[in-house]
């Protein structure tokens, strides 16, 4: 697995392009508002390719100016799947019927990345830098009828486990576009400067957590 230290989603931010992240309007929780908490319901995890989080990302992601990273091929990309609604089982009413499948859409999407964060850290330098395995997270995302249900939030655990052990990550980072950073910073992110990043006409905050 290859490291890329460019940011080739965005175009490459500069000092100039940032602003100190001062407004609290920004913060502002917008993405959750039409959906109210619910059920859990029941998922499953799976390594999936790029092309199976093309769709969800096209859905999520309407305002970003690529669906697709250069690099797809070489992330790992998980999916959380919905098992189908059990049916009965004429033999046990109490038990699922053996042949119920789970559905093969994924409901929600994560990817991650070897890849460095060092263009970011001129502006404040990390220590252990030699000994980091930096992983970043690309287009996560939940369907926008099932967010709010901690599905999101299961897949990142989830996530996190493979960082950690299949990819051998030692930190986690993502450039998070307002309001996920506050989802990011409830989840043991934090900003690495206080400072409002803009690429390709998006704002976003580059945040980062260790993996212990
Ligand atoms: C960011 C995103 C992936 C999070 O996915 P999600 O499934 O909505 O996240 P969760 O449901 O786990 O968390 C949302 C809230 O629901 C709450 N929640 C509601 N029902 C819950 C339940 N049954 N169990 C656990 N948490 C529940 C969580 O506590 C959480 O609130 P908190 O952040 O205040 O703790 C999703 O909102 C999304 O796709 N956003 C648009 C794309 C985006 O911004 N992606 C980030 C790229 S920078």
């Amino acid at each position: 697995m290859s490291l890329h230290t460019q940011p080739l989603e965005f175009s490459e931010p500069k000092l100039t392009d940032t602003k100190p992240v001062t407004s609290s309007t920004d913060m502002e929780p917008k993405i959750y508002e039409n959906n109210t908490p619910n059920e859990i319901p029941e998922i499953y995890y799976k390594h999936i390719s790029f092309k199976d989080t093309l769709p969800l990302r096209r859905t999520v992601f309407t305002k970003a100016p690529r669906i697709q990273y250069p690099f797809d091929a070489e992330g790992i990309h998980i999916g959380a799947f919905l098992k189908s609604p059990a049916t009965p089982n004429s033999s046990n009413p109490n038990k699922p019927n053996d042949n119920d499948s789970p559905t093969h859409t994924p409901i929600a999407v994560i990817s991650l990345f070897h890849e460095d964060i060092s263009e970011f850290e001129t502006l404040v330098p990390l220590s252990n830098n030699n000994d980091r395995h930096c992983i970043r997270i690309r287009k996560f995302a939940c369907h926008p009828t099932f967010q709010n249900k901690g599905i999101g939030t299961r897949l990142f655990e989830y996530a996190m486990s493979v960082a950690r052990n299949e990819m051998d990550g030692t930190m986690l980072w993502c450039q998070a576009v307002p309001p996920s950073n506050i989802w990011y910073a409830k989840r043991g992110f934090e900003a690495l400067s206080g400072l409002l990043y803009t690429g390709a006409g998006i704002e976003f905050i580059i945040m980062k957590r260790e993996l212990s």
